[in-house]
């Protein structure tokens, strides 16, 4: 039986002034380090367009290839709660295809939510994939997939309007059913009033200390994707030297001759070799 944290959990977790941990992971190696960590939600981002795939932008890619990293990384999660990204496209025509999307992170993928970004109609979709059984979880303010609208990369909720927008976004995300929601790049003392005003939990990206969570996008903290770092991404470690360094070593090993020596071969009795000889 799976003893994988539950929504209920989450919510719990909102209610006793616990803090919730999320990251991003794209397959079952990373899965399962995150999963050891004890890290409470396990996300598979579109961010899998940048980090892993090396597109530009996360609406490169769609059902397919979320699917496939949602599987893999199924594999590897035990014990955090599995939340799968719908990509650009997949909760945006009806809601009956967006319920069917929805459906294929869980039935297929093995995930227990889906996370949708928010656009003008999604709320009609948010509603009726909650209605069909599945957990959602919002995400508001800076939404890549809809970024060109909203002036590109930048911190929204700066102006009065705008904060207004995203207060009202958020409420009405919680009313529709979602269990939590992403605040991504929003300034730290509007999240105070989103979260104060919720009674489900906000995961903060790039929002500040006083969400109820907060969520990272792995090869970010760990170093492994340099070709664009935002303000709030703090590097716990760089691997990418430690990887290079050993991919180096291989190189000059295999090069000189140094591997495979006599440790990593095998042998075959003298009196079979003597024959082939
Ligand atoms: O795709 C992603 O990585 C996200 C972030 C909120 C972490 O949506």
């Amino acid at each position: 039986m799976s003893q994988r944290k539950t929504v209920n959990e989450i919510l719990e977790k909102k209610k006793k002034g616990e803090r919730i941990t999320m990251l991003t992971a794209y397959d079952y190696p990373m899965a399962r380090l995150i999963d050891e960590a004890g890290i409470d939600i396990v996300l598979v981002g579109d961010s899998l367009a940048n980090v892993v795939l090396g597109l530009e932008s996360t609406k490169e890619i769609g059902m397919e290839e979320m699917l496939h990293h949602a599987k893999a990384v199924n594999r590897g999660v035990t014990k955090a709660l599995l939340v799968g990204d719908m990509p650009f496209g997949s909760f945006h025509q009806d809601s009956k295809e967006s319920v069917r999307n929805a459906a294929l992170f869980i039935e297929d993928a093995g995930c227990n939510a889906v996370k949708l970004e928010w656009y003008d109609n999604c709320l009609v979709m948010a509603k009726a994939i909650v209605d069909f059984g599945i957990p959602v979880m919002g995400h508001i303010g800076l939404t890549p997939q809809t970024a060109d609208q909203l002036g590109g990369f930048i911190v929204q909720g700066r102006d009065h309007d705008t904060a207004q927008r995203l207060i009202e976004q958020a409420r009405s995300l919680q009313k529709a059913g979602c269990f939590s929601i992403v605040l991504e790049c929003v300034p730290d003392k509007l999240s105070e009033i989103i979260t104060k005003s919720l009674d489900i939990p906000t995961i903060g990206i790039g929002a500040g200390v006083h969400c109820d969570g907060q969520v990272l996008v792995t090869h970010d903290i760990l170093g492994l994707y340099d070709r664009f770092r935002p303000k709030f991404v703090k590097q716990y470690t760089n691997l990418s030297e430690p990887i290079k360094a050993a991919l180096e070593s291989y190189k000059k090993d295999v090069e000189l001759g140094h591997f495979p020596s006599e440790k990593y071969s095998f042998s075959i009795k003298k009196e079979e070799l003597e024959g082939l000889l």
